[in-house]
């Protein structure tokens, strides 16, 4: 974009970058639009609309993307968006399950690739996409204020159920088909630490089902 520098941007948030270029895109919870101004001002998308649902983070990205081509909409998720109006979608920077709620509130106006980074677990996500119909392409696994995942969902092209083959359905929906299909060193770190920890703790239904998943996850590094 002429006569603007991007911003550097934080490792997670460059991480979906990667996975965007389009005509049209939507960031829905932009904030401080860091993310939105960068894929303008590196030419990734040519227009950009912005949701923000509160008066004080619309009007900080209303700031940020003032001469851009883009337009600031305040309001809840998908609600202002047009059917089709956008090619991509990200969300970032928030619970899965609160994702999982904007997600599944207008179905009909997701578009056909979504880029993900939640804050916390990302299995909520994992089962909304097969659900409703997503394939998960792409899956991340980022340094930061802790690991965090960016997930890249497309429908159309790909199978929904196709990461998960071969792979044991659940285990896979809370670590992750594609990382485990990889067996990614971050990964295999955060699952040792985790195992450590749940050692740690009384050994009660919940603590041991879930050890059950990870040591069955562990066990695709020696497979
Ligand atoms: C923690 S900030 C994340 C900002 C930026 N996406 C990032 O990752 O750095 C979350 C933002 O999502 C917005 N938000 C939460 N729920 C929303 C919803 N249903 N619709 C639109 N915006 C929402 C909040 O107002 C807040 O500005």
């Amino acid at each position: 974009m002429a006569g603007s520098t991007a911003k550097p941007l934080e490792p997670r948030l460059l991480a979906v970058a990667g996975e965007i270029r389009a005509e049209t895109y939507a960031d829905i919870g932009a904030d401080h639009a860091l993310l939105p101004c960068y894929l303008l001002q590196t030419g990734r998308v040519r227009r950009v609309i912005v949701v923000e649902k509160s008066r004080g983070p619309w009007e900080n990205a209303r700031r940020a993307l003032r001469g851009l081509p883009a337009e600031v909409r305040l309001g809840d998720g998908l609600a202002p968006l047009a059917p089709g109006e956008v090619e991509v979608l990200s969300l970032c920077g928030m619970g899965a399950r609160r994702m999982v709620r904007i997600l599944s509130a207008h179905p009909e106006r997701l578009p056909s690739r979504i880029v993900l980074q939640p804050n916390d677990a990302a299995e909520p996500l994992r089962r909304w996409a097969l659900e409703a119909g997503f394939a998960l392409s792409n899956e991340q696994m980022v340094p930061g204020f802790w690991y965090y995942t960016v997930l890249t969902f497309v429908r159309g092209s790909l199978s929904p159920a196709a990461a998960y083959q071969g792979l044991p359905r659940e285990v896979a929906l809370r670590y992750g088909p594609l990382l485990l299909a990889q067996r990614h060193p971050l990964l295999r770190g955060e699952l040792e630490r985790r195992r450590a920890y749940l050692r740690r703790l009384p050994p009660v239904e919940r603590v041991r089902l879930e050890q059950a998943y990870l040591e069955q996850a562990l066990a695709l590094w020696d497979a």
